[in-house]
């Protein structure tokens, strides 16, 4: 069992119940962040890229945690020295404690000199979740989805600076993903979007079924089809 908890944007929390595994933390100045950063508890800080709404706080939260960051070189350079730095690149997997990080591809640019953005494949309390990051619709997430059976996909659906409804619904579908959770939309209005109808078209287009989460709320990761 895990829980999926949303703090607005693409700021997301694993829990495991023994582990917690922070992502893209940009709290301060997230117009619906629902958690102030100095109230985050976690073990690990999963950092996709280094735009503003994704690295956002990670250097706070990791100092204040003794959490260790988990991203490419480029931007744990960007990360304070003193932190506890997990470096990866893209297709590479780690284990750790609580199970497994596979570092993959994502088409974006990464806000840092040098570095790429990725996305990542978790394995964690018997899932396997993937994170898009912020991306493009690319083929090779038929790759990502043949090599790791994704149990959950957390995509970002905005548009404008990611993949928008059509696109995220088609991702869905290359990436045969159980279960998807709509990030990255409706922040800011130039990435408003109607999830309702992302959700229409999912789940139509795809098997997976869409589950809205709201900023705040917290919702349990299972295996169970059946829930809505
Ligand atoms: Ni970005
Ligand atoms: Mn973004």
């Amino acid at each position: 069992m895990v829980n999926f908890s949303y703090y607005g944007h693409a700021a997301f929390l694993l829990d495991d119940g023994k582990y917690k595994l922070l992502f893209d933390p940009f709290l301060t100045g997230n117009p619906k962040a629902t958690i102030k950063s100095g109230d985050v508890v976690c073990d690990y800080v999963l950092v996709s890229h280094a735009h503003g709404d994704h690295i956002g706080d990670a250097d706070h939260i990791v100092m204040n945690n003794n959490a260790a960051v988990i991203a490419i070189p480029e931007i744990l350079d960007v990360c304070g020295e003193n932190v506890k730095q997990i470096p990866m690149n893209i297709g590479g997997s780690v284990n750790l404690p609580f199970g497994k990080v596979r570092m993959v591809f994502a088409q974006h640019s990464s806000g840092v000199t040098g570095g790429i953005a990725c996305g990542f494949v978790v394995y964690i309390g018997g899932l396997v979740i993937y994170y898009a990051g912020d991306t493009a619709l690319f083929s090779d997430m038929k790759l990502i989805g043949q090599k790791d059976n994704l149990d959950y996909a957390i995509l970002p659906i905005g548009d404008n600076y990611t993949m928008g409804l059509e696109d995220a619904a088609l991702a869905a579908q290359l990436l045969n993903a159980r279960h998807v959770i709509p990030v990255h939309y409706d922040t800011w209005p130039i990435i408003e979007q109607d999830v309702e109808q992302y959700k229409k078209l999912t789940e139509s287009t795809s098997r997976a079924r869409v589950h809205i989460v709201k900023p705040g709320e917290t919702m349990e990761l299972t295996l169970n089809d059946a829930q809505a």
